[in-house]
């Protein structure tokens, strides 16, 4: 029997669930920007190659833990490895879910922002002094961001306040399927545009030169982490809802798979646009939110497909969004035995203020940089490089060296014995040697 009170209705429940996590703003609004700086195709490759060979083994690590600790991110641990350290893993999860989330609704803010604009036309054609300025202007304000944020936030405890099932799993049984179809309808209108063939061609044409880049790989490798929404326990919370008899292999190609296919489909719905329209490429973060609406003023029906654009974006950002509070709430309601209700709250209330300092980063306190990053560009740099990547670096040790083999392979429920050596054999110690090289030449290596 599940320990856990909570527990998904359907095994489909949960897997679209876990896509809702892995797809979001990380799909639309990272990887496109993160492309764009380091050269396209090359990227894309050394991308796809880091989620197929340690993304999706380390998926499974992650929901296999969850599932048979049966509780939350510090829970599981201490269930499988009693009076030890490692529930710090699960631990250092919770607050980086808490960062993570921190900047990831300031982004989700803008995005409801623009929506907003959409509808009332405002943004329909192009304003005195460019898409640029409105949008410096926009969020240099120090109040109306922060509106927007707390929002957006709201929107995100009451699914959470609902519970798993009857908050989780019934907003991304909506959320999902709309978002696919919404997806394959822009990416499919923005190849027919004139001049999109150029896009594409950055997109699946390489430079190999970038290739002696060591920024590339720790990137790349911190781009597949965040976007697979793991190293920070987030997946194992979800995990943990699951019956007994849900398998998981299954569910770990399946949501990996589905997430890459949503991140090629928005580089296939950026780059066309920005090339057809001859702009610039490595944009940073506000890529979407500059780049994108001086498209959609000179194209047709661009009102349309910039609502609809909008619509996507917050709707990612959503159903992401709902598994990084459901991590901390789920921590908070065991450890200090709390109501549903009261974590949920506490929760997002830390994320609303810790957020505060990621908003004001772009304007009253742009002053606060380190290496020309301004606080939000700061945060997401350490969790996606360096706190995802530790935490699933100690998920894998702990599989691979803490338990033995037997439970290792109970847990990840991989019935083929090939199949199980090669994935056990990856996570023992393919995968982390491959990690610590990435980041350790990036400690030393690293100039740009
Ligand atoms: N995977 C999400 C995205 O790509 O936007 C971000 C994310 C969600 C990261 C949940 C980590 C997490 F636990």
């Amino acid at each position: 029997m599940n320990q856990n009170q909570d527990q998904w209705k359907t095994r489909l429940g949960f897997m679209l669930a876990a896509m809702g996590s892995a797809v979001g703003l990380g799909n639309i609004w990272r990887f496109p920007y993160v492309t764009g700086e380091l050269g396209g195709a090359t990227f894309l490759i050394v991308y796809l190659a880091f989620v197929f060979l340690i993304g999706i083994p380390l998926l499974l690590n992650e929901f296999s833990i969850g599932k048979a600790g049966q509780k939350d991110a510090v829970g599981s641990f201490q269930n499988l490895a009693p009076n030890t350290k490692w529930h710090w893993t699960g631990f250092m999860g919770v607050i980086g879910g808490i960062l993570i989330l921190s900047f990831y609704s300031v982004v989700a803010g803008w995005s409801l922002f623009y929506l907003y604009k959409y509808l009332t036309g405002a943004y329909w054609s192009e304003p005195d002094g460019g898409y640029g300025m409105v949008f410096d202007e926009w969020i240099s304000n120090p109040i109306l961001p922060l509106l927007w944020q707390a929002l957006f936030l709201g929107v995100t405890l009451f699914i959470v306040i609902r519970g798993v099932k009857g908050g989780i799993e019934k907003a991304n049984a909506f959320l999902m399927p709309v978002l696919a179809v919404l997806m394959i309808f822009m990416a499919g209108y923005v190849l027919t545009l004139d001049g999109a063939l150029e896009g594409v061609t950055f997109l699946f044409q390489p430079d190999w030169s970038q290739l002696s880049n060591p920024k590339l790989y720790l990137t790349a490798l911190g781009q597949s982490f965040f976007s697979l929404s793991i190293g920070v326990s987030g997946m194992l919370t979800y995990a943990s809802y699951l019956k007994a008899k849900d398998r998981l292999p299954g569910a770990a190609i399946g949501v990996g798979v589905m997430d890459t296919v949503f991140a090629v489909i928005a580089g296939i719905m950026i780059f066309p646009a920005v090339f057809s329209f001859g702009l610039e490429v490595n944009e940073g973060p506000p890529l979407v939110f500059i780049t994108l609406p001086s498209i959609f003023a000179s194209m047709p029906l661009g009102n349309v497909v910039g609502i609809i654009f909008f619509v996507l974006l917050t709707m990612a950002a959503l159903s992401s969004a709902i598994s990084l509070l459901e991590l901390p709430v789920a921590f908070f309601k065991r450890t200090i035995g709390m109501s549903r209700k009261a974590a949920t709250y506490l929760c997002t209330s830390i994320i609303f203020v810790l957020g505060i300092a990621s908003s004001l980063g772009f304007g009253i306190w742009s002053g606060v940089t380190i290496g020309g990053q301004n606080i939000l560009g700061m945060i997401d740099y350490l969790t996606a490089n360096f706190v995802l990547p530790f935490g699933a670096l100690l998920m894998a040790l702990f599989v691979g060296w803490y338990l033995n083999r037997e439970q290792a392979q109970k847990n990840s429920e991989i019935e083929n014995p090939l199949m199980f050596n090669i994935w056990y054999i990856s996570i023992k110690i393919i995968v982390p040697v491959v990690m610590i090289i990435i980041v350790i030449a990036n400690i030393f290596g690293y100039t740009a």
